[in-house]
C-alpha cells in the first residue's frame, strides 16, 4: 500500500514549527503557529496550571476512564466560563458540553453531529478563515462554502457583502463564526454585527456555530464573549467549539469543549448523546489531564484569580507588541501603513504581503509566517522588532 503513496506537503501552519526549529540563523523570528510567547520567546506554563498540577499529583488516586463526556467538573465549569456564571441555559439544563481533544476535536465532533443530522449539510466559513476549518469539517462529510468577511486592502470587515450572503442562509445551513480574535485577520465582528446575525438567524432559521478559541486574549473574558452570548440569548439553538489551548496555555494537552445550547431541555439532552456517540466513534474518551486542571482552576477562587491575572498580562502584552510593531514600521519608513494592526484583536493580523514576499522573508531573513502573511503578534519582541521591520521593508 504505502509504495503507492506520494509525500504530502507540510501543514501550512504547523509545518512552520519544524522549519523554524531547523533554521540555524540566530536572528530567526517565528511568527507562524498561534502560540503565545513571553519576553524570553517561550510559551510558558501558567503558574495557575503548575499549582493545579501539583495538587492533582498529590491527590489523584486513579487514572481510570472518565465517561465519554470527559471530566464532569471541566464540563460544568467550562460552560459557566463560556456563557457567564448563572446563565439561565445552564440552570435550566438547556446547555450541555463534552470535553474534547482541543478546539480541533471539538470542531470535528460538532461537524460530525451536524453531518449526522443532514449528510453533506452546508457550513458557511468566513473568507478568510483558519486554514484547517475547511479540511476538518469537509472530512466530516459537510459541504463547505465561504462568505465574504475581511477586506485585506482596506483592513475592514466586508459588512454589506457578508450580511448579504448571511441573509440568504436558511434552515439547512450552518454559519461558522469566530467568537473573538478572528483567525487569521484579527478583525472581529462588532456587537452590531452580532445583533444583525442574531436577527437573521431568528428570522431565517440557520444554525450558528461558534469557534471560540481565544477567549480573554482580545478584550477580556466577558467582553470577548459578549457577541456570542447575545446570539445565545436570541437563537433557539447554537453549537460552540471551545479551545483551552491558548487561554490556559495547554496546547499539547489537548483541552477543548463541544457545547450546545437549545431552547428545550429535552433537545439538549438528546444532542448531548449524539456528541458522545460521535466522540466514542472518533477517539473513545478525551484526554483528561489538562481538562481536570482547567476544572480545578475554574472551581477554585484563588487559582481562578491567578489564572485571570496571567491571562490579562498576556492580553495586554500582545496589545503592546502591536504598538511596538507599528511604531517600528513607521520609524523604519515602511511604504505600507500598518496602523490598522492596532485596532485588531488577539494573536493575529495579516500583513498583506504576497506569497512570494512571505517566501523571501523566510528564505532570505529567516522570518517565518503563514503564506497568507498572517503573523502571530506574540512572536514579536523589543529585541527582534527592528530586524523584522527591516526585513519586511526589504521585501515590500
Ligand atoms: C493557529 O492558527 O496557528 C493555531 O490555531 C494552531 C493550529 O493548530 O493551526
Amino acid at each position: 500500500m504505502f509504495d503507492t503513496f506520494e509525500k504530502l506537503a507540510d501543514d501550512p501552519i504547523l509545518g512552520l514549527v519544524g522549519a523554524y526549529k531547523n533554521d540555524k540563523n540566530p536572528k530567526k523570528i517565528d511568527l507562524g503557529a498561534g502560540v503565545y510567547k513571553n519576553i524570553d520567546g517561550i510559551a510558558p506554563v501558567f503558574d495557575a496550571i503548575k499549582c493545579a498540577e501539583t495538587l492533582k499529583l498529590e491527590n489523584e488516586t486513579s487514572k481510570t476512564y472518565t465517561g465519554i463526556e470527559g471530566d464532569p467538573l471541566f464540563c460544568e465549569t467550562i460552560q459557566s466560563l463560556i456563557l457567564g456564571a448563572d446563565h439561565p441555559a445552564i440552570k435550566d439544563g438547556r446547555s450541555r458540553a463534552i470535553s474534547a481533544p482541543g478546539g480541533s476535536g471539538a470542531l470535528r465532533v460538532a461537524g460530525e453531529v451536524i453531518n449526522g443530522w443532514k449528510e453533506g449539510a452546508h457550513v458557511w466559513v468566513s473568507d478568510p478563515s483558519w486554514p484547517n476549518h475547511t479540511p476538518l469539517l469537509a472530512t466530516a462529510g459537510l459541504t463547505i462554502s465561504d462568505y465574504p468577511y475581511y477586506d485585506g486592502e482596506n483592513h475592514v470587515i466586508r459588512t454589506d457583502q457578508m450580511m448579504d450572503q448571511i441573509s440568504k442562509l436558511g434552515k439547512e445551513d450552518t454559519l461558522l463564526l469566530h467568537g473573538c480574535c478572528h483567525n487569521p485577520s484579527g478583525a472581529d465582528l462588532s456587537f452590531e454585527h452580532w445583533q444583525e446575525i442574531a436577527r437573521l438567524a431568528e428570522k431565517n432559521g440557520f444554525m450558528p456555530f461558534v469557534d471560540f478559541a481565544y477567549q480573554g486574549l482580545g478584550n477580556g473574558l466577558d467582553k470577548d464573549a459578549e457577541g456570542m452570548r447575545y446570539l445565545v440569548s436570541k437563537v433557539p439553538e447554537i453549537i460552540i467549539a471551545y479551545s483551552c489551548s491558548k487561554n490556559f496555555g495547554l496546547y499539547r494537552d489537548r483541552v477543548g469543549a463541544a457545547m450546545i445550547v437549545t431552547e428545550q431541555k429535552a433537545s439538549s439532552e438528546a444532542a448531548w448523546t449524539h456528541m458522545k456517540s460521535v466522540a466514542r466513534r472518533l477517539y473513545s474518551v478525551p484526554p483528561a489531564h489538562g481538562a481536570i486542571l482547567v476544572g480545578m482552576i475554574l472551581s477554585d477562587s484563588d487559582l481562578k484569580l491567578n489564572w485571570e491575572a496571567e491571562l490579562e498580562e498576556m492580553q495586554s502584552r500582545i496589545n503592546s507588541l502591536r504598538v511596538l510593531f507599528t511604531e517600528a514600521m513607521v520609524r523604519k519608513g515602511s511604504s505600507i501603513d500598518y496602523e490598522f494592526i492596532n485596532s485588531q484583536n488577539g494573536m493575529f493580523s495579516i500583513l498583506g504581503l504576497t506569497v512570494e514576499q512571505v517566501q523571501r522573508l523566510q528564505s532570505e531573513f529567516s522570518v517565518y509566517m503563514v503564506n497568507s502573511s498572517r503573523i502571530n503578534i506574540a512572536g514579536i519582541s523589543p529585541e527582534n522588532v527592528d530586524y523584522l521591520a527591516d526585513a519586511i521593508i526589504a521585501v515590500q
